[in-house]
């Protein structure tokens, strides 16, 4: 089965990861403590002080904390639609109120957080699933715009592949903001999804709260060496972010070549909006042995390898060629 449903990205973290693992074994039998190794790590490699980073076991921990956080029964938690799938459920976990407005934002965002009275607004950047993408500006601008116990979550989780990720305010400005959280992940570009290890930046006040909701231990020795070999490798994950440019691109190519409307990405997926010829495209992916992320009518599809792209293709092709067989066969 071919895993093109989970923007994963498609190939295993750097290889300093292996050595580092195996290097563990020996102290398997303590609970961890390379956290603070990471944190400082973290810290340094965005230029803040330590009490602005929280680790977590992946970042959906601690997007999960800064729900339980920073909503309540009388402050919504606000958000787009289509959105990140965990967010919704998040406010199903957390019993507390969800208010929606449609995908793209317009330009009374501000106004929409404040009428909702909304506790926490999240924000995938780039756009799950869309791989649209929002200048950092933006967000700033947004916080600023609210008042302090409304907390703007910049989810960054595919913020590395963006062509513009290193413009803008850096994390550390954002961090200065009273009520800007930004979340990154290890799962992505590093490669390391399987091992569960995200981080959160933001102003002290904010890191404190969430640190004191925080199970101790979620983040296990092995997530924290795995990532801090990562770190250490930072040519890997350049490159990682031009070869997924290049297959999004090589994909977008073939999937508009064969009718598909394909939204501008910066991420490791593509939005698309099949052609007519079958009603549902992600079964019949699923029978051909390619699994997609179906969103209404639309698909979302991980970029993956050339070889994935192909069998990706073929899988199309196929589809399209059975849909009018069938169509050239009707009465
Ligand atoms: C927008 C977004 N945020 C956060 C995550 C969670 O990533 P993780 O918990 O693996 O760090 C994902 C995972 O796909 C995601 O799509």
């Amino acid at each position: 089965m071919l895993r093109l449903h989970a923007n994963e990205h498609p190939q295993g973290p750097p290889a300093g990861v292996a050595e580092a693992l195996h290097a563990l074994v020996p102290d398997l039998h303590r609970y961890p403590t390379g956290d603070g190794a990471l944190q400082a790590a973290i810290a340094e490699l965005h230029d803040v002080p330590l009490n602005r980073v929280l680790i977590g076991a992946g970042s959906a921990e601690i997007i999960g904390l800064a729900w339980r956080a920073f909503t309540g029964p009388d402050r919504a938690a606000f958000f787009h639609e289509p959105e990140f799938d965990f967010y919704p459920m998040l406010g199903a976990q957390c019993g507390t109120p969800t208010v929606t407005r449609p995908w793209p934002p317009d330009e009374h965002l501000a106004d929409h957080v404040l009428q909702a009275r909304a506790g926490l607004v999240a924000l995938s950047n780039p756009h799950n699933p869309t791989g649209g993408w929002r200048p950092r500006q933006e967000i700033a601008d947004l916080a600023g715009r609210l008042p302090d116990t409304t907390v703007v979550l910049n989810d960054e989780a595919y913020h590395d592949y963006a062509d513009e990720a290193e413009a803008g305010p850096s994390l550390k400005a954002l961090s200065e903001l009273p009520n800007l959280l930004t979340t990154r992940t290890f799962s992505k570009i590093h490669g390391l999804a399987g091992l569960r290890v995200g981080y959160g930046i933001g102003h002290a006040r904010l890191i404190g709260v969430l640190r004191s909701l925080q199970t101790p231990f979620t983040v296990s020795s092995a997530a924290c060496s795995a990532a801090l070999a990562s770190l250490a490798d930072p040519a890997s994950w350049k490159a990682r972010r031009t070869r997924n440019r290049e297959q999004r691109e090589a994909l977008a190519g073939e999937l508009a070549g064969r009718g598909f409307e394909v939204a501008p990405s910066q991420a490791n997926f593509l939005y698309v909006r099949p052609p007519h010829g079958t009603a549902d495209w992600a079964a019949d992916l699923l029978d051909r042995g390619v699994r997609v992320h179906p969103v209404g009518a639309a698909l979302r599809v991980t970029v993956g390898s050339a070889a994935e792209t192909a069998a990706l293709v073929a899988a199309v092709d196929d589809i399209l060629i059975s849909s009018r067989t069938q169509h050239l066969g009707e009465p």
